[in-house]
């Protein structure tokens, strides 16, 4: 191609799942529908340099990790370039520099695999674009959110906001295992700019990969009735995100995330992903809500950290609680204050 040089630079958020992924079959595909809020706050911001070059037949490129050169990532790209390589062509034609930064915490615990990937999966798809200049914006998403997917799994649902559906499901006609799309009903106003306050109990390196956790699922005496309930859930969770019953969508948020965890408790190996400060959140949150009647409750991802999940209406009221009461339970006494957000955006 005559395309020589060029930049592009895009942020892509984080998200969190409401009904879980956990279990993948051959090419990242997983093996049950989820469900996310994509975040607004916690992003990452990656510029990508490219320049032409000879295809001698291997990938080139200098790695920057909040402007210092970063040895650790650079076998994640690698694999994400491997992986990828067959969709956009070019790759070997080019040499890259990526420069990127989060705005959260370097190992705060909060996984930065689905930003960061959506990020690298929007820059590469702005190239082809910049080859293809005839492409829709449709398919420029749906492309990038495939290609973020092969990075990590979850990393296609950060593509998009604000809900993000990726797996095939029968209540949802375009739903696909090859790429997250936007939820496609309306979204009650009781979820509009619906908050996320997370909660760092741990910023420990995590004891089991994602990768591990999702082979582990492989051969699981309890394999099966959870990818059938994950299928149930959503459905039930779709009806509380149109209708905006709270308590349906605080029930199966929950139990949602509970049921992770006890995926991890019930495989072979064993383990458990929450510390003692997890549990005596969750306490407190199920006691204020039963005191106050008001809509908060958790999720978690695979680790200690928890999320706090509270319509905007609530936030004064919820981020006192926080305050006076969870924050005790923190490392360092942080959190991160989040809410539901749009998307990948270029800058
Ligand atoms: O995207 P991965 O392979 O790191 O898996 C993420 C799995 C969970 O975060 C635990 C659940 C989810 O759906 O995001």
């Amino acid at each position: 191609s005559f395309v020589q040089n060029g930049s592009f630079e895009w942020s892509a958020p984080s998200n969190i799942a409401l009904v879980k992924y956990w279990g993948k079959k051959e090419n990242q595909i997983p093996a049950n529908p989820s469900v996310s809020f994509t975040l607004n706050n916690c992003k990452t911001i990656t510029k990508l340099k490219f320049e032409k070059k000879e295809n001698n037949g291997s990938f080139s490129f200098d790695l920057l990790f909040e402007g210092q050169p970063k040895p650790d990532f650079r076998p994640k790209i690698e694999k994400f370039l491997q992986r990828t390589e067959q969709y956009l062509p070019f790759l070997k034609e080019y040499h890259f520099v990526i420069d990127t930064q989060n705005t959260f915490p370097h190992s705060s615990g909060i996984a930065s695999s689905a930003s960061g990937m959506a990020a690298l999966a929007m820059n590469f798809m702005s190239v082809e674009k910049q080859l293809n200049p005839q492409m829709d914006d449709a398919y420029f998403y749906a492309k990038a959110s495939f290609l973020a997917r092969l990075g990590s799994g979850s990393a296609c649902r950060s593509v998009k906001g604000n809900v993000v559906v990726w797996g095939e499901h029968s209540d949802f006609a375009e739903s696909t295992n090859l790429y997250g799309i936007e939820f496609p009903y309306i979204l009650h106003d009781n979820f509009k700019n619906y908050q996320d306050t997370i909660l760092l109990v741990d910023k420990g390196e995590k004891q089991v990969s994602s990768t591990v956790g999702h082979e582990l699922m492989h051969g699981h005496p309890f394999a099966q009735q959870r990818f059938a309930q994950a299928h149930e859930n959503l459905s039930k969770l779709k009806d509380a995100l149109v209708s905006g019953d709270l308590d349906a969508f605080i029930k199966i948020t929950e139990s949602e995330a509970l049921t992770l965890h006890s995926m991890m408790m019930t495989s072979m190996p064993y383990f458990i992903l929450m510390k003692p400060n997890t549990l005596e959140i969750i306490n407190r949150i199920w006691e204020f809500r039963n005191e106050t009647d008001i809509p908060v409750c958790f999720t978690l991802d695979a680790g200690a950290n928890v999320h706090v999940l509270y319509p905007e209406n609530d936030r004064v009221k919820v981020l006192e609680f926080i305050k006076n009461e969870l924050v005790a339970y923190c490392q360092n006494s942080q959190y991160i204050c989040d809410e539901i957000g749009n998307g990948a955006q270029q800058i």
